[in-house]
Formats: C-alpha cells, sequence, structure tokens
C-alpha cells in the first residue's frame, strides 16, 4: 500500500510565527505546503495574498501547493508561479474556461489541479479530467478551516476515481476539509492520494507526530 502525499494546510498555522511552522513542516514526513489564497468573492473570507506566499517560499524545502479560492484566478496564476508554487488548482466554478485555465498552469511547468465545491458532481470533470495532474476534492465549504467533513465525499472520491481509470488520466486525488484520523482511512480506500489537514495537525499537542499518524494511517 503506497503511503499517502500529506499537505499540512498553513492556515491553520500560527502567523505569527509563519517561519517556525514552515520548517516544522519541512523536518516533518508531510510532503506538501497546502496554502489557501481567498479573495472575499469566490468565498466569503479573506486568507493571505503573494507577499505571504513568498514569504512562505523563503523557508520551506517542500513544494508549495497552492488552493485559489478566487474569481478570475487566470490573473494571478503566473504570480503565484513566480512566488514559489508547484502545484496550483482552480476552482471549476469558477472558471468559464477551465480548459484554458489549466493549460495556462501547465505551460509553465508546473502541476495544474482543478477543485471542486462539495455540490458540483464528479461528472463534470469528464472532459477535462485527462488534462489535470490534481482534483482537490472539497471535503467542506470553502472559506474556512475547522469545519466539519461532509461524509458524502467518500462516493464522491469513488466516482472521480472511476472517471479517472476511465479516461485514463495521470491525475491524483487531494482532499480537502475536515481530514482527520476518522476518516483518512476511509479516504484512502475509496481512491485519494493527497490528504490536506489544517485544524487537525496545527491545534494538536505535536503536529509533526500527527502528520507522521496521517501519513501511516
Ligand atoms: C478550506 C481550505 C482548507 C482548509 C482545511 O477552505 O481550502 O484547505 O485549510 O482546513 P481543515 O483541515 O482545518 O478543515
Ligand atoms: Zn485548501
Amino acid at each position: 500500500m503506497s503511503k499517502p502525499i500529506i499537505a499540512p494546510s498553513i492556515l491553520a498555522a500560527d502567523f505569527a510565527n509563519l517561519e517556525r511552522e514552515v520548517k516544522m513542516i519541512n523536518g516533518s514526513v508531510a510532503n506538501w505546503i497546502h496554502v489557501d489564497i481567498m479573495d472575499g468573492v469566490f468565498v466569503p473570507n479573506l486568507s493571505m495574498g503573494l507577499p505571504v506566499v513568498e514569504a512562505i517560499k523563503k523557508h520551506a524545502t517542500k513544494p508549495l501547493d497552492v488552493h485559489l479560492m478566487i474569481v478570475n484566478p487566470e490573473k494571478y496564476v503566473e504570480a503565484f508561479y513566480k512566488a514559489g508554487a508547484e502545484v496550483i488548482s482552480v476552482h471549476q466554478e469558477a472558471c468559464a474556461h477551465l480548459h484554458r485555465n489549466i493549460q495556462q498552469i501547465k505551460a509553465m511547468g508546473i502541476k495544474a489541479g482543478v477543485a471542486l465545491n462539495p455540490h458540483t458532481p464528479a461528472a463534470s470533470l469528464s472532459e477535462i479530467i485527462a488534462d489535470v495532474d490534481l482534483v482537490c476534492v472539497m471535503s467542506v465549504n470553502p472559506g474556512f478551516g475547522g469545519q466539519k467533513f461532509i461524509e458524502n465525499t467518500y462516493s464522491k472520491v469513488k466516482e472521480i476515481k472511476q472517471l479517472i481509470l476511465q479516461k485514463n488520466s495521470k491525475a491524483v486525488i487531494e482532499i480537502d476539509g475536515g481530514v482527520n484520523m476518522a476518516n483518512a482511512r476511509p479516504l484512502l480506500d475509496a481512491g485519494a492520494d493527497v490528504l490536506v489537514a489544517g485544524n487537525f495537525v496545527f491545534t494538536s499537542e505535536h503536529p509533526s507526530d500527527t502528520i507522521q499518524r496521517l501519513k501511516s494511517v
């Protein structure tokens, strides 16, 4: 059984001690650092922008997995690439020209992901799945950390996995929102490859050990 990719979400970190938090991730068995960008329009919250991503990048030894919860992402993907992103995901619901947006990210030589809100059906990916490197399945409504995991995610992940096989796609499936020790194994069994975890990691007593537990779940 191959081990999952673990991507701690920096949104749940102590922003007054970002260097320390990034170094904790560097020293852990985490694979990526998940970075949530919110614009107050696509989602009802604001998070961080380019200068903070650049600051994270300065200390990070692991790839930055940037999740754009913003409208008109095509205006900003290049800037996030320059700030150090190695994976960029855009929301299906925010992109009228998703195919073009995905090609734009891939043309920069980095991984391109598509994120789906909980209400967006798996089948909506049928014409794009072969082009993406990652599908970010939102298991909470995007906008806030620390929300309750939506149980319907399991069946959706199974459907997306089927679609990936059917269409010969190389996409990995990432789960974002409410991930913890109770749902991690069932998510992997359903077909997930990448687990994002914010509050579960950063509110735990020993975040680095919590990352290790998720990795070997
Ligand atoms: C939610 C974000 C998530 C969030 C996950 O809008 O996309 O990445 O940081 O945090 P937890 O694991 O606390 O639900
Ligand atoms: Zn996210």
